[in-house]
């Protein structure tokens, strides 16, 4: 077959970085370093997920992604992730969310959630994602065991979205247990798992048809809800569709912020000399957070389906193919930020990074997440705090969201 010629001599096991297991004992790292030695793209003939290729460069991703016309992101094809539904559970329902869609249905849905995330609305929110860091730093043991993904980046993170969804602040935490369904690779694996995801996922459209009915018959407001009540590109979605837009913001807002934050924490004890220079100098603070969502890169991949054939980097992506742009690969790429591995917050480029993608997709709360980064990093520096991991990270066992379950740290202060 004309694939497995384009792929002699590369052993599967080099090929398939998207097999879970090696994110959980975080061993793919340097396979990626191998594949980019020896070229831009790789096709992987089997795997649990299928054929796929996967594109390693930052040049070849950035190619990609300016090419909607040709990369489908839409959940008819497959979708966004590297994994597609199985043939088997083909009466799934679907959630059908803008991210996973094509022009010109995504332009219109895109642009309603956009007015929650301008620089007015950023500088609106400030003081209040400020007050609700310090809170929280304050409330923090000195000196004892605790896990930081728990009481820092969950907790932080699920806060602002509660705000930007105007959501009951008690039930918050629901918003977590929501976003871990939606992510779940594990449980897509097992069908009572799957079920139970599902059920979570039921439990949270239930909740968040009720909001949407309460707040149709109030005045606009800012919040996302009323926003989409109010839009015409939104306000006729089917159920499905609202249900897949709340998970894309949940997720997109959750998982994301939540494990670059807990990256903030992996740093201090692999990298403090970049972070201890840093502390020293507030001013470096910004160009840091940039370099902390790079060195993180929090969602691994995005994924399209080639729509027509397509020639790039001397070989041809054939209509129908699955591609995975693996971000993660990308922000280390030597030829664009040599010594990657390595968190420098004066990193001239860390900017450059493709953690929040490229082209028309690229992520609609960039602003947002560097906000909440860079309050987070600013207030510990005020209090002149540093954790320590002391005990084994837990990682997600997914080649999507690319983070951590559990951190045990030590906190210091002074
Ligand atoms: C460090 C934090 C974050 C990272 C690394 C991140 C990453 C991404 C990536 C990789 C994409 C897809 C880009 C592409 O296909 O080219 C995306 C899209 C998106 N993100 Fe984020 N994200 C973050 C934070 C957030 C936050 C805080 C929100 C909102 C609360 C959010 C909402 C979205 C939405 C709605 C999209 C879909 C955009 C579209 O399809 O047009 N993200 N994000």
């Amino acid at each position: 077959m004309a694939t497995l010629v384009r792929e002699a001599g590369l052993p599967l096991e080099l090929l398939d970085v998207g097999e879970p297991h090696q994110w959980v004992d975080y061993t793919v790292l340097p396979k990626f370093a191998e594949l980019r030695k020896r070229g831009p793209l790789h096709y992987c003939p089997e795997s649990m997920y299928g054929p796929y290729w996967s594109i390693v460069s930052h040049q070849h991703i950035m190619e990609v992604e300016g090419r909607p016309d040709i990369f489908s992101s839409s959940w008819e094809r497959g979708g966004i992730t590297i994994a597609d539904r199985a043939e088997d559970r083909a009466d799934e329902p679907q959630l059908p969310m803008f991210i996973a869609m094509d022009r010109p249905q995504h332009t219109g849905q895109r642009r309603t959630v956009a007015p929650a995330f301008t620089p007015a609305e950023m500088v609106r929110q400030n003081a209040d994602i400020r007050r609700r860091t310090a809170e929280l730093l304050d409330s923090l043991p000195v000196g004892e065991t605790f896990d930081w993904t728990d009481r820092v980046s969950i907790e932080l993170t699920t806060g602002m979205l509660a705000i930007l969804f105007d959501f009951p602040w008690e039930d918050r935490r629901l918003l977590t247990k929501w976003s871990d369904a939606a992510t779940d690779f594990e449980a897509i694996e097992d069908d009572a798992k799957n079920k139970a995801r599902w059920d979570e996922l039921f439990e949270m459209a239930a909740y968040f048809t009720n909001l949407w009915n309460e707040r149709a018959q109030k005045e606009p407001r800012p919040d996302l809800i009323s926003m989409m009540i109010h839009s015409d590109a939104t306000k006729n979605m089917t159920p499905q569709e609202y249900l897949g837009n709340l998970v894309l913001l949940i997720v997109g807002g959750n998982d994301t912020t939540r494990n670059t934050m807990s990256g903030s924490a992996m740093v201090q004890t692999l990298h403090p000399g970049g972070w201890q220079k840093m502390m020293a100098n507030p001013e470096l603070i910004q160009n840091g957070v940039s370099e902390l969502i790079r060195w993180q890169t929090p969602l691994a991949h995005m994924r399209r389906t080639a729509i027509e054939d397509f020639d790039i980097a001397g070989q041809t992506i054939r209509a129908g193919e699955k591609v995975v742009m693996w971000y993660l690969s990308a922000n280390r790429d030597e030829s664009v930020f040599p010594n990657g591995d390595v968190f420098d917050p004066e990193r001239p480029n860390a900017r450059r990074h493709l953690a929040f993608g490229f082209g028309i997709h690229r992520c609609v709360g960039a602003r947002l997440a560097e906000l909440q980064i860079n309050i987070l990093l600013e207030e510990m520096q005020k209090r002149k705090m540093s954790v320590e991991i002391v005990g084994e990270p837990v990682r997600v066992y997914s080649s999507f969201v690319h983070g951590f379950r559990k951190l045990p740290v030590i906190m210091r202060r002074g």
